[in-house]
């Protein structure tokens, strides 16, 4: 079965070209289950309900989140009653929303998500390690696929998540960079892993954001509003292929749509 992690959805571009390529993505790469990273969906920071319910009705199976998660405040009852939307586990028990949930695959394999927040170079959070290993005891056992979107600023970080889970789960994905990072691999234990995934927006920018404002602001220290940028929209994000018997990867590769690549294009006539 197939896998794609789609990376960070930077505001309206972003959303824009997973609604508008998604369905035709998935038969062209024959995908079974999408996860999208939304944390930046909503003009750059956090996510609506509206927003949620689009990337859903777009074929996103699962919203993972990180750092932004509750900056649209009006989110939280939606991440406490749909189980298609994820906080990272290692928040705290009283932050609302789930940690991990299972979701249906259309091959018909149940895939376990579960989202973690590092904690290097970034607000602290509770130990991800023992949040990952709570996680994977409360998980049943058989299902044997497990994805993790791991959203970390520091690559050893990622690397030593990715080490720690080798042979525990499916795959362990890095989000949060913006940047997609080409060391995608599979660990000895059969883990398929890689730092960072990527940004879904516009990449004629700083990380999604205009370049003229964010130079602005680290040249003079004059706050100015880090609107969205428009150009060189791109989903960018990783599939893996997974042995749904035993849950390990046999394949990992990166995946890299240009706008108006897939949009509107006639359904392939594949059998
Ligand atoms: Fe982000
Ligand atoms: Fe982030």
């Amino acid at each position: 079965m197939r896998i794609l992690l789609i990376g960070d959805i930077v505001g309206k571009p972003g959303v824009k070209i997973v609604t508008e390529s998604l369905a035709a993505m998935r038969q062209r790469e024959r995908i079974d289950l999408v996860i999208a990273n939304g944390e930046n969906s909503a003009d750059g920071s956090g996510i609506s309900p509206s927003i949620h319910k689009k990337l859903i009705a777009a074929g996103v199976d699962c919203i993972t989140l990180g750092d932004h998660i509750y900056r649209r405040s009006e989110i939280a009852p939606v991440l406490e009653s749909e189980a298609n939307i994820l906080r990272p586990a290692n928040y705290p028990a009283a932050a609302p929303g789930h940690g991990w949930t299972v979701v249906k695959a259309s091959d018909g394999t149940s895939v376990a998500v579960i989202s973690l927040l590092g904690r290097v170079f970034m607000r602290p959070v509770d130990c991800p390690w023992s949040a990952v290993d709570r996680v994977l005891a409360e998980i049943p056992a058989e299902v044997k696929v497990r994805i993790v979107d791991f959203h970390g600023e520091a690559t050893s970080d990622k690397q030593l998540m990715g080490r720690y889970l080798d042979g525990k789960v499916t795959a362990v994905l890095g989000t949060h960079t913006h940047v997609t990072t080409a060391d995608e691999q599979i660990l000895p234990g059969g883990t398929a892993f890689q730092c960072d995934v990527g940004m879904t927006g516009p990449h004629e920018s700083i990380l999604g954001r205009r370049i003229d404002r964010v130079m602005e602001t680290t040249l003079t220290f004059q706050p100015t509003q880090f609107d969205v940028a428009t150009g060189d929209v791109r989903l960018c994000g990783t599939v893996v292929d997974a042995d749904p018997q035993s849950g390990r990867a046999t394949g990992i590769r990166r995946l890299k749509v240009m706008e108006g690549e897939l949009g509107g294009m006639p359904p392939a006539s594949e059998p």
